[in-house]
């Protein structure tokens, strides 16, 4: 049967360690993902994403979980594409962790983010789904190095990339919703990389890496 993974292979993509599991995005999802996010990611006066969409009303943020998904599917090329995974925890739906890229085949890097709902966060499950994005993107995607950003005011973040093994990278100075705020540049290279205690099992991986570009001509 042809499905949309024949279209986009992404929505294919099963990950999975122990009791970790990183799955396209299908349709089926988007609702609870959204649900998730309705439920509460982080305290309203602490935004820590680049874009403030958590804190849409409710009542909207079905409709754009959606469309940041639907739109992200629409722009994926070899030349720039995003794996924006949901994130199961022995079962249960907890949230995202994403990769994006720009030129892979030539940058042979991407920048990891992820977002849990609230209370599935503080238990490690943060670090245990990074560890596996991180293991995946080197050992079946062949990359080189991973990078990660974090505002110097989110502890959890900045603790789940000091467990993975991410060091600093310089710093920027940002605008967050009109304040000035530092992000911390992280930088993973293999070497430094502390692995899940969890071999990845992954379905889709061949379709996965053929729409990305690799594969193909002998890279
Ligand atoms: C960031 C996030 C994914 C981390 O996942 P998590 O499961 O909560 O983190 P972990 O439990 O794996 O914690 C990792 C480390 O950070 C530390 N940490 C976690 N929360 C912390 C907090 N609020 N304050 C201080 N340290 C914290 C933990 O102690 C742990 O280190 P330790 O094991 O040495 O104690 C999650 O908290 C989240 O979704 N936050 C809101 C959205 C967000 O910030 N996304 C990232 C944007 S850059």
């Amino acid at each position: 049967m042809t499905t949309a993974a024949a279209a986009l292979p992404l929505l294919g993509l099963r990950i999975t360690a122990g009791p970790v599991e990183l799955r396209g995005v299908t349709d089926d999802l988007l609702g609870p993902m959204a649900q998730l996010a309705i439920d509460g990611i982080h305290d309203p006066d602490f935004m820590p994403f680049a874009t403030p969409w958590s804190l849409a009303p409710a009542e909207d943020l079905p409709r754009s979980m959606a469309q940041f998904h639907w739109g992200s599917r629409s722009r994926f090329t070899v030349e720039k594409w995003s794996a924006d995974l949901a994130a199961f925890y022995e079962g249960e739906l907890v949230g995202s962790q994403g990769i994006s890229t720009s030129d892979y085949l030539v940058t042979r890097t991407g920048e990891t983010g992820s977002w849990l709902a609230r209370k599935f966060q503080g238990r490690g499950i943060g670090t245990a789904m990074r560890k596996v994005m991180c293991a995946f993107v080197f050992d079946h995607l062949d990359a080189e190095s991973i990078t990660s950003a974090a505002y110097d005011d989110n502890p959890a973040s900045l603790g789940v990339s000091r467990k993975v093994g991410y060091t600093e990278n310089g710093t920027e100075r940002r605008n967050r919703m009109g304040k000035p705020v530092t992000l911390v540049r992280l930088l993973l290279e293999p070497g430094d990389f502390k692995r899940y205690e969890h071999p990845l099992t992954v379905e889709g991986l061949s379709e996965f890496r053929r729409s990305i570009g690799l594969d193909a001509d002998g890279r």
